[in-house]
């Protein structure tokens, strides 16, 4: 039996990975602080839960010491990072690091975390040029792509066969924020207008945990050094986002398109960008990648686990800073009194 090790294993990505390999015959070794993340079906079909700290190195000992078919890291952020974990990619057959499209910038240097949105002309391969590799603080905006940069490179350049898989905007089961919980909540709370600026044209590519998913299995059986984009086939508006959503839970809410605001967070969603992300699949479909769906065929499993998880103990696990002002429903009534006095 192929032994998979999966570094953040009870994270969205991870969870999705680990019930990909399970259903296809894998022993699989989910990897995180706190086992009462473990999700129950993950255990009950055969998964090992391993405490990990994910920056110790005899930690790491102990879920790699014995080797893996595959090891998929959702945990790098940084050179120094990465730098734990080579020593153990002798006895690994095929590594994935799981990166971000954060790396990618356009013509003017401008990337996803600038304070000047990026434009870029047209979907994003892989081969666009990258912020340049940095360290710092990973958990800033200016941080964040640098290192990450700076990690790929560190994987890369190790002489093993490791794929970066560069993500996007992900969804899935267990996500921590969960983007769309901005449109369930408003549904469950029976919110009869949805705000959308520009007109809900904003495309931020979508990456389902479960594509995301395949894509890992495929490389398992593919080892080898490159990187790869991972998103959906589709890449859905903002406005197509929000009307999937409201299709699968049968509500019906007016669609205002307000304006952007800088004082004001109305119709301000967590896909609102400055020009169309699109990310380029052409290169993960030439290895014989097959997405499971698009947007709106993989994301169902997410609207009904948010609005299950409401239902069991309210905002329960988005009660998140990331949500913080993006539920202020009497400045959108506001909004609404303005435009019909
Ligand atoms: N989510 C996105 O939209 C997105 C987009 C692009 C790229 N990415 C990339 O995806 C990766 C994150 O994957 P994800 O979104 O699946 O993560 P996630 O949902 O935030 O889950 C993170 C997982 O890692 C565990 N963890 C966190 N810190 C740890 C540590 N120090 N030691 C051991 N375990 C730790 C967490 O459980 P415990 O807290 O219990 O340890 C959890 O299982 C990152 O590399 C990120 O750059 C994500």
């Amino acid at each position: 039996m192929s032994k998979a090790v999966i570094l953040g294993g009870t994270g969205v990505i991870g969870q999705a990975a680990a019930r990909r390999l399970l259903a296809a015959g894998w022993q699989v070794d989910v990897c995180s602080r706190n086992p009462g993340r473990m999700p129950a079906d993950l255990a009950a079909k055969g998964a090992r839960h391993r405490i990990l700290d994910r920056a110790d190195a005899s930690s790491l000992r102990s879920v790699l010491g014995d080797g893996a078919d595959l090891l998929v890291d959702c945990l790098a952020f940084s050179a120094a990072d990465a730098r734990l974990v080579i020593p153990f990619l002798g006895s690994v057959g095929s590594t994935v690091m799981i990166s971000s499209k954060a790396v990618y910038v356009d013509g003017a240097g401008r990337h996803v975390n600038s304070e000047v949105r990026p434009q870029f002309n047209g979907p994003i391969s892989e081969t666009n040029p990258t912020l340049a590799p940095g360290s710092g603080d990973h958990n800033t905006a200016e941080g964040y792509g640098p290192n990450k940069v700076a990690a790929e490179h560190t994987f890369l350049d190790s002489g093993h066969p490791v794929t970066v898989i560069r993500g996007s905007k992900v969804h899935g089961q267990g996500a921590a924020p969960a983007r769309e919980w901005y449109f369930v909540k408003r549904i469950l709370d029976g919110r009869s207008a949805i705000f959308l600026r520009n007109g809900g044209r904003s495309i931020d590519h979508t990456s389902a945990a479960v594509n995301l998913a395949v894509l890992i299995e495929t490389v398992a059986g593919l080892p080898g050094s490159r990187v790869l984009n991972g998103a959906d086939p589709d890449a859905p508006t903002v406005l197509e986002i929000a009307r999937t959503a409201a299709g699968h839970f049968r509500h019906s809410w007016a669609e205002v398109f307000s304006e952007g605001d800088s004082t004001s967070d109305v119709g301000r969603t967590p896909w609102d960008t400055a020009s169309p992300i699109v990310l380029d699949m052409s290169a993960a479909a030439k290895l014989g990648y097959i997405p499971v769906g698009t947007y709106a065929q993989t994301v169902a499993e997410t609207l009904d686990w948010l609005a299950g998880a409401f239902r069991k103990d309210g905002a329960g696990a988005q009660d998140l800073p990331f949500f913080e002002g993006r539920f202020d429903y009497a400045a959108e009534d506001e909004y609404l009194k303005i435009l019909t006095p």
